[in-house]
């Protein structure tokens, strides 16, 4: 609908944005002017201003800005003729008449709005005499407060026929008004006109603006069916495009809080008294592509709340079909999953709304519920299967309309794909080499974890004194890998301490782990190769270098294998004992071992030890050597 120029602008000169704004910012004048607290954006001093003379409010902290009809438009998530007719209506100014057609809609629209309100009013009435006294009882039994059946309105459809119908014709509401508000129906056959609700608890049903434009009615007794009816389709209420409660969760999701999308009236108005208030449910039918677009008219990522069953999961698969085509940049879905056998409201019934955050801080987003949703279909144990979801997957990104999410489905899809079958060495078990091989096999699958984050390179100077023994350790490992083989748990067990020496072993492991299944050669060039090609590089450079060669010259791949074993026993014991004897690096002239994180090795071939260094470290090295050794001749661990 468009409305004549002239009138808008009779209507921006006759409301005051200065009152406008005011009721929902608190406004300091200065002359014409007015200034205050941002509401778009989160500001401690006000950059927020109003200008009566121009009409139009600006913050100079976020660049809002716009006229008194895009301030209501944007603080209550009203649409163009939505804002214009409420402040038409606010400031007693007749909506310009249109052609004679429009004229006797919108007349007969504004009778179906009083005739719901009427019917509504009349409802609640209901529930206040003594025939509603069962329908009170059953409200209060499921813990609606008084406050919460006033704010929600609830009412009771008495069982007395006709009832609805005597006492609105007597307010002057005709049957076919009533007919045409669904409050009368019509049965086959030319028998007389029906309520359409009764002996039921009615829940009205608003339009986003708080109107109500139908209800829902809930039997009372536990096996009556249906349990619940609604309202069929009128000129003011399409069922596939209204939320339950819409007017006040757009209100709340305007103010901060989650939008959540629960399956029923009475999990809405749990939530609500919960300390949810932007609660919303689709009224007995899966969520619609139009409620979905409703839905980001008020938030831009609502959550789907899910039964924790099998039909929830079917619930979210559908959801997602419908949702995939919308999407756009910024605007998404994202499902929250229930305990199995709860809903909302006996959730918070049952645990509090402790629980329900909790729920509701486990969303998962809507590309996550894709992936898991696709692989969960079927099988992926061969080539063929795998190559069919990946089909899968590619069809459902196809399907997104917008260019950009959909450019950036493909590579988050892709990317989770070959995250679980592209080529990636299984990590062995935690500490014990035997589980790891285990796990590497046929134990439980790793491949669908996410991987760690990469921790922050050791930095301060215990991390600096410890980690010297681990890169000889790994060092004399790589460069003769049958030695290693041999020593392969203690090797695993070894308490390292640096996280990316922790990743090197665990490469490291399984690669010998292959070796051990015939799969590779024992041999040290080929494993550093390998290493190189995981990305440990930098690692490498690190490990195969003059300050390492200081510690232990066997740790030269061409020193011969000679003694190597009891080495590696050697620096286990070193490693053990925690980085004693490694004291040269933080004295040093220099050496920040992993200061720049993996590929920071910047020692290799760089900073030759000076001999002081060397002779220091040498010195160090035959005390600690000698405890060692004395301790080595006399333990298991020696040969
Ligand atoms: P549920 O059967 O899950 O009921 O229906 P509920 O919301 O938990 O209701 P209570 O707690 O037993 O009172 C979810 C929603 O599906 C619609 C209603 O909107 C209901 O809130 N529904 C359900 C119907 O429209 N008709 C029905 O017969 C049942
Ligand atoms: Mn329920």
């Amino acid at each position: 609908m468009s409305f004549d120029p002239n009138f808008l602008d009779r209507l921006r000169d006759q409301v005051s944005i200065a009152e406008v704004v005011g009721r929902r910012v608190r406004l300091t004048r200065k002359g014409r002017e007015h200034s205050g607290l941002c509401p778009f954006h989160n500001e401690k001093t006000p950059s927020f201003t109003v200008s009566e003379d121009k009409g139009f409010y600006h913050c100079f902290g976020c660049g809002e800005h716009g006229d008194v009809i895009g301030f209501v438009m944007k603080t209550e998530g009203l649409s163009f003729p939505e804002a214009v007719e409420k402040l038409a209506g606010e400031a007693n100014l007749p909506l310009p008449r249109r052609d004679p057609r429009e004229l006797e809609t919108r007349k007969r629209r504004a009778d179906l709005h009083e005739a719901l309100e009427e019917a509504c009013r009349w409802f609640q009435e209901q529930l206040e005499t003594p025939a509603g006294r069962e329908a009170r009882d059953y409200l209060a039994g499921r813990g609606l407060s008084p406050e919460t059946l006033r704010a929600f309105r609830l009412g009771f459809a008495p069982d007395q026929r006709g009832a609805l119908r005597k006492a609105l014709n007597a307010r002057g509401i005709d049957d076919a008004l009533l007919l045409e508000a669904g409050l009368l129906k019509q049965p086959e056959g030319g028998a007389p006109l029906r309520d359409y609700f009764f002996n039921r608890v009615i829940f009205p049903i608003p339009d986003r603006r708080g109107r109500v434009i139908a209800f829902g009615g809930r039997t009372l007794s536990p096996d009556a069916k249906p349990k619940y009816v609604n309202s069929p389709d009128s000129p003011l209420f399409h069922k596939g495009r209204v939320l339950y409660n819409m007017a006040r969760a757009r209100q709340a999701a305007h103010d901060g809080n989650a939008l959540i999308v629960a399956e029923g009236y009475m999990d809405v108005i749990a939530l609500t008294q919960a300390g949810f208030p932007g609660a919303v449910a689709p009224l007995g039918t899966a969520v619609t592509e139009e409620q979905i677009a409703e839905l980001w008219r008020m938030a831009p990522e609502p959550v789907l709340c899910l039964d924790g069953d099998a039909a929830g999961q079917r619930a979210a698969q559908r959801a997602i079909e419908r949702a995939l085509p919308t999407l756009r940049p910024g605007c998404s879905l994202s499902f929250a999953t229930l305990p199995a056998g709860e809903d909302p409201d006996s959730l918070v019934k049952a645990q509090g709304s402790a629980a329900m955050s909790r729920v509701l801080a486990a969303a998962r987003p809507l590309s996550e519920m894709l992936w898991t949703g696709r692989l969960a279909a079927g099988r992926s144990d061969t080539p063929e299967r795998r190559a069919a979801l990946r089909r899968d997957l590619m069809e459902a990104v196809e399907r997104i309309q917008d260019p950009g999410v959909r450019q950036e489905y493909r590579q988050e899809m892709l990317r989770r794909f070959d995250e679980a079958f592209g080529f990636r060495r299984q990590r062995p078990g935690k500490g014990a080499w035997g589980g790891g091989r285990e796990a590497g096999r046929g134990g439980r699958d790793r491949r669908w974890e996410q991987p760690e984050p990469r921790p922050a390179p050791p930095r301060q100077s215990p991390a600096l004194l410890r980690r010297r023994p681990e890169q000889v350790l790994l060092a004399l490992a790589i460069a003769h890998p049958e030695a290693a083989l041999d020593r392969v748990e203690e090797l695993a067990a070894a308490p390292l301490q640096s996280p990316d020496l922790r990743r090197l072993r665990e490469a490291l492991l399984d690669w010998l782990a292959e070796v051990d299944l015939g799969a590779a050669d024992l041999d040290s060039s080929s494993l550093r190769c390998h290493l190189r090609g995981q990305g440990f590089a930098g690692l490498l450079d690190g490990l195969f270098a003059p300050q390492i060669y200081l510690h232990e010259s066997l740790a030269r791949p061409e020193a011969p294998p000679r003694d190597v074993r009891k080495r590696i026993g050697y620096w286990i014991l070193r490693v053990r004992e925690g980085g004693a004897g490694a004291r040269e690096e933080s004295a040093g002239t220099g050496s920040q071992a992993g200061s720049d994180g993996l590929s920071g090795e910047a020692e290799a071939g760089t900073d030759q030890p000076s001999r002081a260094q060397r002779e220091r470290a040498m010195a160090e090295e035959s005390t600690a050597q000698q405890r060692v050794i004395e301790r080595f001749d006399s333990s298991e661990v020696a040969d």
